[in-house]
């Protein structure tokens, strides 16, 4: 493949791990400013007015209404993302409703949100590339700008030759440090139509979903003095990129460029959250349904039937790789 598919601003990462580590995991960013950020300071004050006053009613619907609009009803691509990488690689159509990012042999591309987030409910239908995507990586993620010390949830979907199952590699970064990943087979081939892939991120947890399914769930384990993200606001991020050097088993397979431009495709993007804006934290009026929500007992079900089925690694079982241990949060139970 062509030396470098990433642009020259951006970050080449490869994560180095002990010898055991399958996951040489080259990552794009826009990680070029170095950020400090407050500490929050959650805003809730849309869900707190009530009085008999119907003008201070109608300012409160207001305010209710212009956050709803502004959060929730973010179907248009055009206000909500940028196209940060690729040229016309990647492209925003159907009035904003479509975006599509292509990978040719010259270039991948990219997109991020303009919005960053405190905490949120993102969710995202994505079409993977079709057919042949050996080697090709889509990536769909939430970072935070301070790198080496930064947040970071991963989707990251490794393409196979045609008819072969992609995998869903996922990890949690939390203040720099990761290697945190497990991977899945999906129940449905991700090529042939638009799944959604959610992200519910609160205080207490970081439920990873796939159309509404829970594949796996990040505890907030700071009792076990593991730092849990909860300070540092998040964008999403989202590349297509040739990693045939690791992406499809293990780099046996490469790309086969008689089929490029690759392409995947976004559509129905919600993100239900905490917007941060100048050290300040505005949330959602809906927040309530997800800030505490944990997973229920049928919830449960359904992850640990993802997980005896269709999970294909967990760092939490890979004692080779922890010679010394495993991680703190590995004691905690799904
Ligand atoms: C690709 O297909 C092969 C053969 O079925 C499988 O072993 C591998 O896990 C699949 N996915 C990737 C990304 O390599």
């Amino acid at each position: 493949m062509d030396s470098s598919p990433f642009p020259p601003l951006y970050k080449h990462i490869k994560h180095k791990h002990t010898q055991n580590n399958i996951f040489q995991n080259p990552k794009t960013q826009t990680h070029t400013h170095t950020h400090s950020f407050k500490p929050t300071n959650m805003s809730t004050s849309t869900t707190t007015t009530t009085t008999p006053s119907t003008t201070l009613l109608i300012q409160c619907c207001y305010v209710l209404f212009v956050l709803v609009a502004v959060v929730v009803g973010a179907a248009d691509f055009t206000s909500e993302m940028n196209l940060t990488w690729g040229g016309d690689r990647a492209k925003i159509t159907q009035n904003g409703g479509l975006l599509q990012l292509s990978l040719d042999r010259a270039s991948g591309s990219g997109f991020q949100s303009k919005q960053q987030y405190l905490f949120g409910k993102i969710d995202m239908q994505i079409k993977l590339v079709p057919g042949d995507s050996a080697g090709t990586v889509t990536a769909y993620y939430l970072s935070s700008e301070n790198w080496g010390s930064h947040d970071e949830i991963d989707f990251e979907f490794l393409g196979n030759v045609s008819g072969q199952p992609y995998i869903l590699h996922t990890n949690v970064y939390t203040r720099g440090k990761g290697s945190r990943e497990q991977q899945f087979y999906l129940w449905f081939d991700p090529r042939l139509a638009f799944h959604t892939y959610s992200l519910l991120w609160n205080p207490q947890q970081i439920l990873f979903s796939v159309d509404g399914t829970p594949i796996r769930v990040f505890r907030n384990a700071e009792g076990l003095g593991v730092p849990y993200p909860k300070s540092q606001p998040m964008r999403l991020y989202s590349s297509l990129w040739c990693a045939d050097d690791w992406a499809t088993r293990g780099g046996l397979v490469k790309t086969d460029w008689t089929h490029a431009p690759f392409t995947a495709s976004y559509r129905a993007y919600r993100a239900d959250a905490c917007v941060y804006t100048n050290g300040r934290s505005s949330c959602s009026s809906s927040k309530a349904t997800w800030w505490n929500q944990a997973l229920d007992s049928n919830a449960l079900k359904k992850l640990k039937w993802v997980q005896q089925n269709y999970m294909i690694y967990n760092y939490c079982n890979d004692a080779k790789r922890f010679p010394g241990g495993f991680p703190p949060e590995c004691a905690l139970k799904i």
